[in-house]
C-alpha cells in the first residue's frame, strides 16, 4: 500500500479554494459578520480607526468588511486561497468597501509585492494592528511555519501594534483532554493518522470539505509568541467573553483569542 501523503500547505490552499470551502466562508461573510467575542476584542484593543489594519487570511471577507462597516477606514487584507479573495473582493465591491485585497501567503510575505521592505524614504514596518481571525494561523502546518508566518506579520506591524487571533485549545473542556489523552497514546504507539505532521493536528471532512487545524496547547502558543517578536497582552476563551448567537454557534465552535503587542 502506499504511504499516506502527509499534509502540506498547497493541499490547505486546496482545500479552501474547493467550492464547497468558498461556499461555506462566502455564505458567512454576507450572512453573518462578525462575531459579538470579536467585536468585543476589537473595540477594546483597535481604538485608532482610521490606522492602518492588516487582516491575514481574510477568507471571503467576513471580518474585513465588516470592520470597515464599523468605520475603520484604513484595511489592507490577503488570503492565500484566491477563490476567497475573489469572493472577499467581490463583497466588499458590493458594500463600498475600499479595502486594499491582496493574494498572498502569510508564511511568505516578503516575496509579495504589497509587503516587501519599502525603499529608503518609506516608513517600514507600517501596520498598526493585525487580525488573523477564525484559526487560520492554526491552519498552516508545522509550528516552525506558524512561526515564521508571526515573524512575517511582526515585520510588518509597528512596535506595539495590537495582533488579534484565534485558535482552538486542547485543554478546553475535560471531553477535548480525553480526547487528546487519547490520541497521545496514539502517537506513542506510532498509531496516529498518517497524513498528520505534529501532535495536536487534526484532519477532518464535513460538509465544507477537508479540513486541517493543528490544535495547541497555551504553553505552545505563549512559546511561539515569545519567540517572533510578539508580547503576549492576554488570552480568553470565547466563552468567557458572552454568549453567541444561534448562526455563530453553527458556524464555529469554541475557540480562544489571544491578544499579543508587537515587541
Ligand atoms: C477558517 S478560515 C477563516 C476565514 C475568515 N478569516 C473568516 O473568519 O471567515 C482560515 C483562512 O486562513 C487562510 N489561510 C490559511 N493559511 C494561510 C496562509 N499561509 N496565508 C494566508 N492565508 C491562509 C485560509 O485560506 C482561510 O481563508
Amino acid at each position: 500500500m502506499p504511504a499516506a501523503k502527509k499534509i502540506t500547505a498547497a493541499q490547505v490552499r486546496k482545500d479552501f479554494n474547493d467550492l464547497r470551502a468558498v461556499v461555506h466562508y462566502a455564505k458567512a461573510a454576507h450572512e453573518i459578520g462578525l462575531w459579538a467575542s470579536e467585536r468585543l476584542l476589537i473595540e477594546r484593543h483597535f481604538t485608532a480607526k482610521t490606522a492602518p489594519l492588516l487582516e491575514a487570511g481574510c477568507g471571503a471577507g467576513r471580518v474585513c468588511v465588516a470592520l470597515h462597516a464599523l468605520g475603520y477606514a484604513n484595511l489592507t487584507a490577503f488570503d492565500f486561497a484566491r477563490e476567497l479573495v475573489d469572493q472577499a473582493a467581490a463583497l466588499a465591491a458590493e458594500r463600498g468597501a475600499p479595502i486594499a485585497l491582496h493574494h498572498a501567503d502569510a508564511t511568505r510575505l516578503d516575496a509579495h509585492p504589497a509587503f516587501q521592505a519599502p525603499g529608503p524614504s518609506l516608513p517600514a514596518p507600517r501596520f498598526e494592528g493585525c487580525l488573523f481571525l477564525f484559526n487560520g494561523l492554526m491552519q498552516i502546518p508545522l509550528r516552525r511555519n506558524r512561526r515564521r508566518a508571526l515573524r512575517q506579520l511582526a515585520a510588518v506591524c509597528r512596535p506595539g501594534a495590537p495582533f488579534l487571533f484565534t485558535t482552538h485549545d486542547r485543554d478546553h473542556s475535560p471531553a477535548e483532554r480525553a480526547s487528546w489523552r487519547l490520541e497521545a497514546r496514539r502517537w506513542a504507539a506510532g498509531k496516529q493518522d498518517p497524513r498528520l505532521r505534529e501532535f495536536g493536528d487534526r484532519r477532518f471532512s464535513d460538509d465544507c470539505g477537508d479540513t486541517f487545524m493543528h490544535l495547541p496547547d497555551r504553553a505552545e502558543i505563549l512559546g511561539d509568541l515569545a519567540a517572533t517578536s510578539w508580547v503576549h497582552a492576554a488570552d480568553h476563551l470565547r466563552r468567557e467573553l458572552g454568549r453567541e448567537n444561534a448562526a455563530v454557534r453553527g458556524f464555529s465552535d469554541e475557540c480562544r483569542f489571544w491578544i499579543a503587542h508587537r515587541a
